[in-house]
């Protein structure tokens, strides 16, 4: 992790996304294929990743996360705005010129099993993509690296002659990172990395990821629905919200003055191991099903749910993310709200709505269980 406090001048940039969009056509018709309406995945963002840190983006199933964190990657054509990485526009790269910035990102799964050929073993998984990218020189050091690969994952060299089958969730999962970082990437993305397996491998996982970072210098942008995950590893964390981000910040401000109406619904859908502060929290409740990205509410994406929703503006008018000037929130600090400063400040108070589940599929921040001190780094 970065230090929080250092102000990001232009040279920690790593990557900039601009203005966004990946529409997704729906198709009708049998013999005709008609385009009859776009889901809009993304829909507008910005954000920076500052280099040596790892942003955090969580938001509902559904949200545009994973289209998101593809589009940064390449892998999602963008149907408007820019990502600029390293000070390139990766939507100018074509052929060779693309083939070699790709090495610079990489992408770990959700699921390693469906991500890691099941034919090939893991040395020939691990030693395609530096093939691909003209790292895999002479005999020797090709099988040095893979056995420092191997180690910095915290598998036996042995491992390497197996099949992905062979192996528990957490060391494919390992095996998936390992991967990665075969070609020496910037950047990694990890989407969900830990939501397949049990929590108890979970917080092995992470800290993996963290000793790595540490060691590597890497940049990551982690993908997940689950705050736990988000809160434990992020410097900065962006909330996402049908498409678009509605509340960035520092974690650990996020999780103590979130702002935007949705990230407190979130942060207060999420139990509380003291049974006393459990019973007096603050409990909001959202109404209705997040609305379908395919038609979008119009003004503020949030209104249908909102219970702070006014006359003015929400309906009509999108907010934009910006800086606001409320107690504890720092400069980094952005909300997509018009009404974020009354809302904390308690001067508009949340209606009444009909108790409703809030947010399917969504959990809230647990604490990680931590592995036992012998756990780390064994196969
Ligand atoms: N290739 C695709 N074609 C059409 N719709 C898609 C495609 N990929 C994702 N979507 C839709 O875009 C929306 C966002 O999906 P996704 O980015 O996977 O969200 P998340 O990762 O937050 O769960 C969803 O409504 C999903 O159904
Ligand atoms: S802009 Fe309005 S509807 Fe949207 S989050 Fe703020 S108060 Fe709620
Ligand atoms: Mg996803």
């Amino acid at each position: 992790m970065t230090d929080q406090t250092h102000p990001a001048g232009e040279a920690d940039v790593l990557v900039e996304v601009r203005d966004l969009e990946v529409h997704f056509p729906i198709k009708s018709g049998l013999i005709f294929d008609r385009t009859v309406g776009h889901v809009r995945a993304v829909d507008g963002v910005d954000l920076t990743i500052r280099r040596g840190e790892t942003y955090g983006l969580v938001g509902e199933s559904g949200c545009g996360k994973s289209t998101l964190g593809k589009a940064i990657l390449n892998l999602e054509p963008p149907t408007a705005g820019s990502v600029v990485f390293d000070g390139t526009d990766i939507a100018s790269l074509k052929g060779e010129e693309l083939r070699r910035a790709r090495k610079r990102f990489q992408m770990v799964f959700q699921d390693p099993l469906s991500s890691l050929d099941p034919r090939q073993t893991v040395e020939s998984l691990l030693v395609e993509g530096m093939r691909a990218h003209g790292l895999d020189t002479d005999e020797a050091s090709t099988q040095a690296r893979l056995r420092e690969l191997m180690s910095a994952v915290g598998l036996p060299p042995s491992g390497l002659s197996k099949y992905p089958h062979e192996f528990s969730g957490g060391q494919r999962q390992r095996i998936g990172i390992a991967r990665a970082l075969s070609v020496k990437p910037d950047l990694i993305v990890a989407d969900e990395p830990v939501s397949a397996l049990d929590v108890s491998i979970q917080a092995q996982v992470i800290n993996l990821l963290q000793d790595l970072q540490d060691e590597l210098g890497l940049t990551y942008l982690v993908v997940a629905h689950d705050l736990a995950v988000v809160r434990h590893i992020s410097d900065r964390i962006g909330v996402m919200y049908l498409g678009g981000l509605v509340e960035e910040s520092g974690a650990a401000e996020l999780y103590d003055v979130p702002l935007h109406p949705y990230t407190r619904a979130l942060m207060s859908a999420v139990p509380v191991p003291d049974p006393q502060v459990e019973d007096s929290r603050e409990q909001i409740l959202l109404s209705g099903d997040l609305p379908s990205p395919a038609n979008p509410p119009t003004g503020c994406r949030f209104h249908t749910r909102c219970p702070w929703r006014q006359e003015t503006l929400c309906d009509t008018d999108r907010p934009e993310l910006r800086v606001v000037e409320v107690a504890g929130a720092s400069a980094g600090h952005r909300v997509a709200c018009h009404y974020a400063e009354q809302v904390a400040s308690g001067a508009i108070q949340p209606h009444e709505v009909e108790p409703a589940l809030v947010a399917g599929g969504f959990a809230g921040p647990r604490e990680l269980p931590q592995p036992p001190p012998d756990a780390y780094g064994t196969p």
